[in-house]
């Protein structure tokens, strides 16, 4: 019997895993160490310790960009130069990088400024020109001063809005709290439910990404829903962990798309953008 014909016999019988078990270890191996590689390089290299940033490989952010594309119903070349724009905002770039220097929790912050999936947020508010943003999380404000920097370009176009960011810890926000971004930023500290509920003019654009538990998002999302203005859009930063929003736009009508980003060297696997509208 030739090799060929042996292997084929081979694979119809249970001893199919274990004549092939040296070609599988190879490839889960591989694959292991190349996190075990990211990751050695990140403990040596990083102090972020939660809300970690990264960037986005390539394929990636191919794949964001006509995301945002759909979704806002525009071309895809218009995606790819708001996302341009934002890379190019060295204003932005050297305040985060500044601001982070000299911050009571620089220890725990990389200078280093990479937005990920949060240039798909800065593009759908360039595309939708939103008067109100909510964004429920805000940590450092890294997101807070991306959708701000939207916000002022879209301000220049003649399409004011501003952002109203809720988060419970009051130390979070202090990349945003520095003008130009800071001036259409409304800081808002105390549980997001509660500022929700207090919220005194409509809702335009509303991102989960606060306390990511299933039960936490679901009442974010019940909670605003009589706020929101006609034809709001609803975006979720817990996609790859929840299918809340997915549930919520099926029993309010709406229509719902998830990316899944895919981080460069990073032993973090990636969050996404759930899109609900
Ligand atoms: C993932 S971080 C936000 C990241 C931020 N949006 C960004 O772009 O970097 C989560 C934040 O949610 C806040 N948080 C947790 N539970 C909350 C709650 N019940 N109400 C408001 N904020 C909450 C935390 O204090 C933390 O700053």
């Amino acid at each position: 019997m030739d090799a060929t014909k042996l292997r084929r016999a081979i694979a119809r019988t249970p001893l199919a895993p274990v004549a092939a078990f040296p070609k599988r270890f190879a490839r889960v191996a591989r694959h292991d160490a190349k996190v075990l590689r990211a990751s050695a390089r990140w403990l040596v290299t990083s102090r972020e310790h939660h809300n970690y940033t990264y960037e986005l490989t390539k394929l990636s952010r191919h794949h964001l960009t006509w995301f945002v594309s759909v979704v806002c119903d525009i071309p895809v070349q218009q995606v790819r130069g708001y996302v341009a724009e934002i890379e190019s905002d060295d204003a932005l770039r050297h305040h985060i990088e500044q601001a982070t220097a000299t911050a009571a929790r620089r220890g725990l912050a990389d200078r280093k400024v990479r937005y990920a999936r949060r240039v798909g947020w800065y593009a759908i508010v360039r595309a939708t020109h939103p008067a109100h943003v909510v964004e429920t999380g805000v940590d450092k404000g890294l997101g807070t001063c991306v959708l701000a920097s939207a916000l002022l370009r879209n301000a220049q176009e003649g399409h004011p809005g501003r952002v109203t960011s809720l988060d419970i810890n009051p130390e979070a926000g202090y990349l945003a709290r520095v003008a130009p971004w800071s001036e259409v930023v409304d800081l808002v500290i105390g549980d997001s439910i509660a500022s929700i509920g207090a919220l005194d003019r409509p809702v335009d654009l509303f991102l989960h990404d606060s306390d990511h538990s299933r039960a936490h998002e679901k009442r974010e999302f019940d909670a605003v829903e009589p706020t929101l203005a006609p034809g709001a859009i609803l975006l979720t930063d817990n996609v790859t962990s929840t299918n809340v929003l997915a549930e919520h736009a099926e029993r309010t009508g709406r229509r719902f798309l998830a990316y899944r980003e895919s981080p460069v060297n990073h032993w973090y696997p990636g969050d996404g953008i759930g899109v609900a509208w």
